[in-house]
C-alpha cells in the first residue's frame, strides 16, 4: 500500500483539484498519513497535504518543530474565526525553489478529526496557523502560484517555467487523434425511393 507514493510537483493538474471529505477512518488512511509524514521528513518540509501525493482527500500532516514526537495529522480540517494578519515567507514541497511572502491570518481556530475520526479543536497564532492555512489551501486546489501578485510572478517566472518544462518532459501530452477524412457527399438526391 502506497509504496510508490511520491510528492508531485507543479503544474500537475491533481494539485488544482478540490479534495473530497474523508468518511472512512481505516488502516488505509493511517498508512497514507504515515507515508506522508515520512515523505515530508525526507524532503525537510513542515507540512504536506494529501493532494501533494496525488490523493485528493481532505487530510494533511505536519511537524512544526522537526522533533520526532511532534507529528500531527488533521483530517477534514475547517478554519474558523480568523483574527489579524501577518506577512511571512513560505515555500512548498510541490514548488521547489519558490519562495514567496504571503499574508495569512495571524490567529485561527482549527476544527478537524484525527485518524480515528475523533474531533480535534485547536486555537493558535503565528507559525501553526500559517501552516494550517497553507495546507488547507492545498485541499481546495490553491497553490502559492495563486497567491502571487504580478511582482512575485515575475520574480519566480524562470523557476515556474522550468517546472513546467520538467512536467511536460515527464508527461508528454497524448498525440492528437488521427484526422478522419471528411466523407464525400452521399448524393442523397440521386437515391432511389
Ligand atoms: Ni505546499
Amino acid at each position: 500500500m502506497f509504496e510508490d507514493l511520491k510528492i508531485i510537483l507543479y503544474p500537475d493538474p491533481r494539485l488544482k483539484k478540490m479534495s473530497q471529505p474523508v468518511d472512512v477512518f481505516d488502516d488505509r488512511l493511517r498508512v497514507l498519513a504515515s507515508c506522508m509524514l515520512n515523505l515530508m521528513r525526507e524532503a525537510k518540509g513542515v507540512g504536506l497535504a494529501a493532494p501533494q501525493v496525488g490523493e485528493n482527500i481532505r487530510l494533511f500532516v505536519m511537524n512544526p518543530t522537526g522533533e520526532p514526537g511532534a507529528d500531527r495529522v488533521y483530517v477534514n480540517p475547517v478554519l474558523l474565526d480568523p483574527d489579524g494578519e501577518e506577512e511571512s515567507e513560505e515555500g512548498c514541497l510541490s514548488l521547489p525553489g519558490i519562495h514567496l511572502n504571503v499574508v495569512r491570518s495571524k490567529q485561527i481556530r482549527l476544527q478537524a478529526q484525527d485518524l480515528d475520526g475523533k474531533r480535534i479543536e485547536e486555537v493558535a497564532s503565528g507559525f501553526l496557523p500559517r501552516v494550517w492555512q497553507h495546507e488547507t489551501d492545498h485541499l481546495n486546489g490553491t497553490l502559492l502560484t495563486d497567491r502571487m501578485g504580478p511582482v512575485a510572478r515575475m520574480a519566480n517566472r524562470r523557476i515556474l517555467n522550468e517546472l513546467k518544462e520538467q512536467y511536460e518532459a515527464l508527461n508528454p501530452p497524448p498525440p492528437p487523434p488521427p484526422k478522419t477524412k471528411p466523407k464525400p457527399p452521399t448524393g442523397r438526391n440521386k437515391r432511389k425511393p
